[in-house]
């Protein structure tokens, strides 16, 4: 250890396409939605995270919200970049020192991401005194975060369900091995839900409402063994323009996303066809791995087990588990050194 490094920080951060989340010395100090909000005017971003998602849907002209990373491509470079230094500036360790201090960072970034947008986070971080930074795919963070020893000779393999993309991995050696990355996931969840209101109902609920119709009965299967109790939903009647409230079952959801799911199903289906027979016969013992927000749909694990015929376990607090893994390479750096994205 040098001299230099008693004044480096380390940072570890999950940016993920709904979520982005920060370990610094071992504690999770940021856990926010990966948005802001922009004065079209000035072009200023006005506010980050929370603040700026109790905007969303709330909007005038002069503000908009936007999410940049949303489909697992940076979609506004300029928005993702003072995301990225907003938040690393809100730690709070950090923020009582005058100087934000030289970072050691590693970052977890969606798979589906090009080299120039790869570029483009490490330059971001760079601009915030990230002086080591070193980005991590998805997949891999999660597996760590998981527990799984990763560096064996032997196939795990990993299903992340988060907010704009599916990830869907076989990893052995400490390298991924076969992949597949899939745009649907928690966004088109909600997007089905609010389709199926105005259709089946005709309901016209906002993204807010159906993100909280999916958390409190979304499910994946008609036939769960304890369901939750039907919840009443408020909107506006699309035939009468007044607002209304009717009653909705976690069957009607399961409904609503059974066609999503079926094609995160088939992408595992493919995935698992595509792995070298020796890992298959690996994954055999030791399953599916669940992980991120999408996974704490109900009966999803029960699902895709069923699809499968193979076990599937959902990662302990699954919207935490790529974070945690992060936080746990950027602590043994050295011994996860090759397999960080050169
Ligand atoms: N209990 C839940 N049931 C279903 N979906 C959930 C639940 N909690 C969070 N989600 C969804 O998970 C997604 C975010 O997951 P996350 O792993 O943070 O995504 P990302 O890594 O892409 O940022 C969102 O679409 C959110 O609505
Ligand atoms: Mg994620």
């Amino acid at each position: 250890m040098g001299f230099f490094d008693f004044m480096t920080e380390e940072i570890a951060m999950d940016l993920g396409t709904a979520n982005t989340l920060v370990i610094h010395n071992g504690k999770v100090v940021v856990d926010s939605p990966s948005i802001v909000a922009r004065d079209r005017v000035t072009g200023k971003i006005i506010a980050v995270g929370k603040e700026a998602s109790l905007m969303q849907g709330k909007t005038h002209d002069n503000i908009k919200t936007i999410r940049p990373l949303k489909d697992g491509v940076i979609a506004d470079f300029d928005a993702s970049e003072k995301m990225i230094s907003l938040f690393i500036k809100s730690i709070p360790a950090l923020k009582k020192k005058m100087f934000t201090p030289a970072l050691r960072m590693v970052v977890c970034i969606p798979s589906g991401i090009t080299e120039v947008e790869m570029r483009a986070v490490k330059e971001s971080c760079e601009r915030v005194n990230g002086k080591e930074v070193y980005l991590i795919h998805e997949p891999m963070a999660a597996a760590i975060g998981i527990g799984i020893d990763i560096m064996q000779p032997k196939g795990n393999m990993i299903v992340d369900i988060g907010g704009g993309t599916s990830e869907i991995a076989v990893l052995a050696l400490g390298g991924i091995v076969c992949d597949k990355s899939v745009k649907i996931a928690g966004d088109v969840f909600t997007n089905d839900i609010i389709y199926y209101m105005r259709t089946q109902h005709n309901l016209f609920v906002g993204e807010g409402t159906a993100e909280k119709i999916k958390i409190q009965i979304g499910a994946a299967i008609e036939d769960l063994d304890q369901g939750p109790e039907d919840m009443l939903v408020q909107g506006r009647d699309l035939l009468t323009g007044k607002p209304k409230q009717i009653n909705i079952s976690y069957r009607e959801i399961a409904k609503a996303l059974d066609k999503s799911i079926q094609r995160i199903e088939d992408a595992v289906m493919e995935t698992l066809s595509q792995t070298p027979p020796e890992l298959a016969a690996d994954i055999y013992n030791t399953g599916i791995f669940l992980a991120g927000g999408g996974s704490l749909l109900r009966g999803l694990d029960k699902r895709i087990s069923q699809k499968t015929d193979l076990p599937v376990y959902i990662a302990e607090d699954p919207l935490r588990a790529v974070v945690r893994g992060t936080g746990m390479v950027i602590k043994d750096i050295n011994k996860y050194r090759s397999i960080l994205i050169k």
